[in-house]
C-alpha cells in the first residue's frame, strides 16, 4: 500500500474530503449536491477562473489519445463528465463512440443541452450520455477501449475503487487518463498559483456562483490530492503499466496516462 503525502507532508487523501471519511455514501451525496449547486455556473466559472487554459488541458488530453480514438469501432467512457467538456473533445476527433457518464443530474442536463445545440450545429459523432457512478459503472467488464476523467477523479469518496472499476471496464491494454490539477512545480508561479487558489479562487468562486464553499473545497481537495508521482504509483498498483504523466502549464494540472495490464 503506498502511503500518499502531499506538498507539506500531510498524508493525501484516499478520496474527496467532502462528507463524512469513512462513509462513502456520505461523500458521494454531497459532490453530488455541490455540483448540483454550482451546475448553472461551472462552465463559466471554469472557463473564467482558469484563463480557458481548461479547454486546452481538455484538448492536450483528447489529442494524447488519437491514436485510440481515431480507430471506428473505438468506445470512450468519460467518466464524471459534468457538462461534458472533455466528452466533446474527445468526439471532436473521435471516429468511434464517445460516452460521457455521471451521477449529478443538474451537470448531466447541461450537457445533454449542449450534445443538442451541437447536433443542430452539424456534430455527426456519436455521443451519449448517461446517468452513472464511476465507482460502480453500468458496463460490462473489459468493454471499452478508452476511460478518461478530467477533474472528476478527485472528488471520488474512493480513489483506489475508482481505479479498481476503471480498470474493470477497461479491455486489456485499454487505456486510462486522468486529467486533474496537480502539484506546480516552478517554484515562484507555483507559490502564486496556491495563493490564488487559497484566496482569491473562493471568493470569486463564491460570488459567481452564489454557493459559499465549493471553491473552498476546491482548493482543500487539490491541495490534498495526491501528487504527480504518487498518483502515478497508484495506476501502477492498480493494474496499469505504461505509466506516464504530463505536466502542463508547469504541473498546475497534469495528465495521467496508462495502459490496463494483462
Ligand atoms: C469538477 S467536475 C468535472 C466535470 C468535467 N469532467 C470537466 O472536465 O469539467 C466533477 C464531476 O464529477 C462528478 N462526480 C464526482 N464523483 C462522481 C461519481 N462517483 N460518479 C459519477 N460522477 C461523479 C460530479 O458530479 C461532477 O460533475
Amino acid at each position: 500500500m503506498i502511503q500518499l503525502r502531499d506538498a507539506s507532508g500531510r498524508s493525501s487523501l484516499a478520496g474527496s474530503p467532502l462528507g463524512s471519511p469513512a462513509d462513502a455514501a456520505s461523500t458521494a451525496r454531497s459532490v453530488r449536491e455541490m455540483f448540483g449547486a454550482v451546475a448553472p455556473r461551472y462552465d463559466f466559472l471554469n472557463h473564467a477562473l482558469s484563463c480557458g487554459f481548461d479547454l486546452w488541458w481538455r484538448r492536450v488530453t483528447a489529442g494524447a489519445l488519437s491514436a485510440v480514438l481515431g480507430n471506428s469501432g473505438s468506445v470512450a467512457v468519460d467518466v464524471c463528465c459534468g457538462t461534458g467538456d472533455l466528452t466533446f473533445a474527445l468526439a471532436r476527433i473521435s471516429r468511434g463512440m464517445v460516452i460521457g457518464a455521471d451521477f449529478c443530474r443538474p451537470m448531466l442536463q447541461r450537457a445533454s443541452l449542449k450534445l443538442r445545440r451541437k447536433a443542430r450545429r452539424g456534430l455527426r459523432r456519436q455521443v451519449a450520455f448517461m446517468g452513472a457512478d464511476t465507482l460502480s459503472l453500468p458496463l460490462n467488464d473489459a468493454s471499452v477501449d478508452v476511460v478518461t476523467s478530467g477533474f472528476g477523479f478527485r472528488n471520488l469518496a474512493d480513489y483506489a475503487r475508482g481505479l479498481t472499476e476503471m480498470r474493470r471496464v477497461l479491455k486489456p491494454g485499454g487505456t486510462l487518463a486522468i486529467l486533474e490539477f496537480s502539484r506546480a512545480q516552478w517554484p515562484v508561479f507555483g507559490g502564486l498559483f496556491r495563493l490564488y487558489l487559497a484566496r482569491l479562487l473562493p471568493r470569486f468562486g463564491a460570488k459567481i456562483s452564489g454557493v459559499a464553499g465549493a471553491y473552498e473545497y476546491l482548493h482543500d481537495s487539490v491541495s490534498r490530492f495526491p501528487c504527480q508521482k504518487d498518483l502515478a504509483a497508484m495506476l501502477d498498483e492498480a493494474g496499469f503499466e505504461e505509466v506516464r504523466y504530463k505536466n502542463l502549464m508547469g504541473g498546475v494540472a497534469a495528465l495521467h496516462t496508462g495502459r490496463k495490464r494483462g
